[in-house]
C-alpha cells in the first residue's frame, strides 16, 4: 500500500452521502461517477438540454452551433473493457458538441503493461484533455480517478463514469430514465409507474444505476425478477428501504409478474464478473426470458427496454413490436450523454436559450 492507497482507502470509509460531495463544485456536478449524485433538478435540467439538443441539431445552422460550445475542449475515452454503445455514443456526443476526443481502448498498447499505476496514468491523461471517460472492469477506477485528480493535484479535470465493474453504470441510468420519462410522456411520466427488471440483478451494473436513480421519482416500484443465484444484492435493496421506493422480489418465472409492469427492462448475464468457471450455466434461466407469445402478457402501454447487448433473453421476433422500446433507448444515450457534457461545463443556458 503506497500513501495514495492509504488516503483512498480512508476515503471510501466515508459513507456514500459525503464521499459524492467530492464529486461537485461549488454546489455543481463536476463529476459523474454515481447515480446517487443526481437529484430531480439536474436530471431535470439535464432531459431540458436533451429535448433542446435533438431539436436544434435538426438542422444544419444548429449543429455549428452546437458544435461551436466546446471546440476549444478536448475528451479522452480511457475504455479498457468491451464497450460498442457507451464508447460510440460518447464520442458522438463529445463530436456534436465540438470537442476532440483521443482514445486508449486496450491497456496492452499503454504504459499499463510497462507497469504503470492507473494513478500515474489518470494524471498523464489529466494533461492533455479537459474530460475523462472511463470504463474499466475495476469497481473503484473511476472513483478513484476522480478523487486523485480532484484531492491530489493541481489539474482537477471532470470525470464521467462509462461502467465501473459490475457496481454502476450512471449514465445508462440516465439514458434509461429518459427513456422511461419519454415513453410515458401521455401517460403523466415517470411518477407512479412499475418497472420491472429482469435477468443477472446481481452482476448487473446497469440495473444497480437505474435502481439508484429511480429514487427521484414519486410513487415508482420496482419487480426485481431474476432466479435466487442473480437477485438483486442486498446494498441496493437497503438504498431503497432507506428511501421508501417499495420493491418486490420474483424468484420463480417472469412470467408471473409481467402483467404488472409498465416498463419491462431485460438485461443478459453478466459472466464476465466474479465467475468462477461456468457457475452460471448451473443456474436455470429460461424463465426469465421474454418470448413472443409472453407479450400477450404485457400491458398494451408498456414499454420492452434493454441495455444491449443481447444475447437470447429478447426474442429477435419482438423487435417489430412497437412496444419495443430498446433501439430508441440506444439513440437516446448519445443525445443525454451530451446533455450531461454541457450541464457539466455549464454551456447548458447557451443550449437552453437557443
Ligand atoms: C451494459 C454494460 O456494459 O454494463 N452495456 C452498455 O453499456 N450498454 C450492459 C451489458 O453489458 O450487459
Amino acid at each position: 500500500m503506497n500513501i495514495l492507497d492509504e488516503k483512498f482507502a480512508e476515503f471510501q470509509k466515508l459513507p456514500t452521502e459525503e464521499r459524492i460531495e467530492c464529486f461537485e463544485k461549488d454546489g455543481r456536478l463536476f463529476d459523474m461517477i454515481r447515480s446517487q449524485q443526481l437529484n430531480r433538478e439536474i436530471i431535470d435540467d439535464i432531459y431540458g438540454i436533451t429535448n433542446q439538443l435533438r431539436q436544434i441539431s435538426k438542422t444544419k445552422t444548429g449543429s455549428l452551433f452546437v458544435q461551436d460550445l466546446l471546440c476549444h475542449k478536448q475528451a479522452m475515452l480511457w475504455f479498457t473493457q468491451p464497450s460498442s454503445r457507451t464508447f460510440l455514443s460518447f464520442e458522438s456526443a463529445c463530436h456534436m458538441l465540438g470537442m476532440k476526443t483521443s482514445e486508449i481502448r486496450d491497456a496492452s498498447v499503454s504504459s499499463e503493461i510497462k507497469g504503470e499505476s492507473h494513478d500515474d496514468s489518470l494524471r498523464t491523461f489529466s494533461s492533455y484533455t479537459d474530460l475523462i471517460i472511463i470504463r474499466h472492469k475495476g469497481e473503484n477506477i473511476a472513483e478513484r480517478a476522480a478523487w486523485l485528480l480532484n484531492t491530489q493535484t493541481n489539474r482537477p479535470v471532470p470525470v464521467i463514469n462509462g461502467g465501473s465493474g459490475s457496481d454502476q453504470h450512471p449514465t445508462q441510468a440516465l439514458l434509461d430514465v429518459y427513456t422511461l420519462h419519454r415513453s410515458f410522456e401521455d401517460q403523466g411520466g415517470l411518477d407512479g409507474k412499475t418497472i420491472l427488471m429482469c435477468g443477472d440483478l446481481r452482476r448487473g451494473r446497469t440495473v444497480r444505476s437505474l435502481s439508484y436513480l429511480l429514487k427521484n421519482f414519486e410513487d415508482v416500484e420496482i419487480i426485481y425478477a431474476a432466479p435466487k443465484a442473480f437477485q438483486m444484492k442486498e446494498d441496493v435493496c437497503s438504498f431503497l428501504e432507506r428511501h421508501k421506493l417499495p420493491y418486490h422480489i420474483e424468484t420463480e418465472a417472469l412470467g408471473n409478474v409481467l402483467s404488472k409492469a409498465d416498463a419491462v427492462y431485460m438485461t443478459r448475464i453478466q459472466d464476465e464478473h466474479d465467475e468462477a468457471a461456468g457457475d452460471s450455466d448451473q443456474v436455470d434461466i429460461s424463465r426469465f426470458k421474454l418470448k413472443p407469445s409472453d407479450m400477450s402478457e404485457v400491458k398494451s402501454t408498456a414499454v420492452i427496454m434493454h441495455p444491449f447487448p443481447r444475447r437470447d433473453e429478447i426474442d429477435v421476433a419482438i423487435d417489430s413490436d412497437p412496444r419495443a422500446m430498446y433501439w430508441r433507448q440506444e439513440r437516446n444515450g448519445m443525445w443525454t450523454r451530451a446533455a450531461l457534457i454541457a450541464h457539466i461545463f455549464d454551456v447548458h443556458e447557451e443550449i437552453l436559450n437557443y
